[in-house]
């Protein structure tokens, strides 16, 4: 007999709306399969003003606004909006989240799916099964922005059983079935957070990177958010692979390929270059106490470190199979690339991926810092 799942299925996926549309325009040849975001977005209703006034009254007993959670199921402007979140945008043979239209550059599919929890993998094996790395003593309040599959969340949530973990992100693509103490939200991170101020015990950021217009106002809106004493941390990586030894010339295609990926991003208007800029960020927003804890991903298993040599080879396995989803759309609806050549580019990398001559690696950084008790 199968054992009793300990988990229970989320009720709903809370959508927080606010108006800003997508920040690319996509090229006329994507497959369009979705409807104007707008002809649903969240309208004001006596219900809401209800809700915020409930809100209002208890700042720390977190309320989301879900159509679901209301005392009718005839639902109201916001389910409308929950529904249009699932009608996918297809593009080159992948599916693409729809809220907030263009704003992501990675597919929502299985495969999609899959790479971010090879990831999780990945970050497990780096931080010796730590989920994370900052001191948080006994966590009620955790958030984790852009949550992707909730991987991250979830295992939290079971990790700190008397915690709330809320995971936001843009598309519902986490499991039905998960801890009761874990919740996900279809929230957009990049605008005004509408959590209560000095509310979370820990706050967690993974591989936002390629995702943020405005690191400075982010990290503004995440010290406002922390609790005073609560607890920040992100992790990050290059795109950038690097070697130490001189296997890694002039020549070769991972120059390319990082130069290529980091130009993508400035065209797009969101960096990939987090990972070095963390730090300083993160004090000039008011954290105290920041910490930077540098790792390495290797490209493959060329490493003689037993640890290295197994993350090299998921990162390898990551890699390849995941580079299709990471850069096609960048390449051809903000890069302006035929589908032809973009498939050129990533079967070189693939191809570059094999080459155990060279040992290069993509620098990371975990960084983690606090808000004062006094601020
Ligand atoms: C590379 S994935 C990382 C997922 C997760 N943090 C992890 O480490 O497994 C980036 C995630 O950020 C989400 N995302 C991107 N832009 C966002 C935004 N403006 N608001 C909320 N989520 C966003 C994407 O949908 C995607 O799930």
């Amino acid at each position: 007999m199968a054992a009793p799942n300990p988990h229970k299925p989320t009720d709903a996926f809370s959508v927080h709306s606010t108006g800003q549309d997508s920040a690319v325009q996509l090229h006329d040849d994507a497959v369009q399969q979705t409807d104007h975001l707008t002809q649903t977005e969240h309208v004001s209703t006596p219900y809401d003003d209800a809700q915020e006034q409930a809100e209002q009254a208890d700042p720390y007993e977190y309320a989301s606004d879900s159509g679901f959670d209301s005392g009718s199921l005839l639902g109201d402007e916001t389910d409308t909006l929950a529904s249009s979140i699932m009608n996918y945008r297809m593009e080159n043979g992948r599916q693409y989240h729809a809220y907030r239209d263009g704003a992501y550059w990675g597919p929502n599919d299985e495969l999609a799916k899959e790479i971010l929890d090879f990831a999780h993998h990945m970050y497990l094996l780096t931080l010796d099964h730590k989920l994370h790395l900052a001191p948080v003593r006994n966590p009620q309040t955790i958030l984790d922005v852009g949550t992707g599959t909730g991987i991250w969340a979830i295992d939290m949530a079971d990790q700190y059983p008397s915690a709330t973990v809320i995971g936001t992100d843009l598309s519902p693509i986490q499991p039905e079935w998960v801890p009761p103490n874990c919740h996900f939200e279809i929230d957009d991170v990049t605008l005004d957070w509408t959590f209560p101020t000095d509310h979370f015990d820990f706050i967690h950021i993974r591989e936002l990177f390629g995702c943020i217009p405005d690191w400075d106002f982010f990290f503004q809106q995440a010290y406002e958010h922390t609790k005073p004493g609560g607890w920040v941390e992100i992790v990050e990586h290059s795109v950038q692979p690097i070697a130490d030894d001189g296997t890694m010339g002039p020549d070769h295609f991972f120059h390319l390929w990082g130069r290529t990926v980091v130009e993508m991003g400035q065209i797009f208007g969101k960096s990939f270059t987090i990972w070095s800029e963390s730090k300083e960020r993160m004090e000039r927003a008011g954290f105290v106490d920041v910490v930077e804890v540098q790792y390495q991903w290797p490209m493959n298993g060329w490493p003689q470190d037993k640890k290295l040599k197994n993350i090299g080879r998921w990162n390898q396995l990551r890699l390849h199979e995941g580079i299709e989803g990471f850069m096609i759309r960048l390449l051809t609806q903000v890069g302006g690339w035929s589908v032809a050549r973009a498939q050129v580019f990533l079967a070189e990398m693939r191809k570059a991926l094999k080459d155990y001559k060279t040992h290069a690696y993509l620098p990371g950084t975990v960084v983690y810092g606090r808000k004062s008790l006094r601020s």
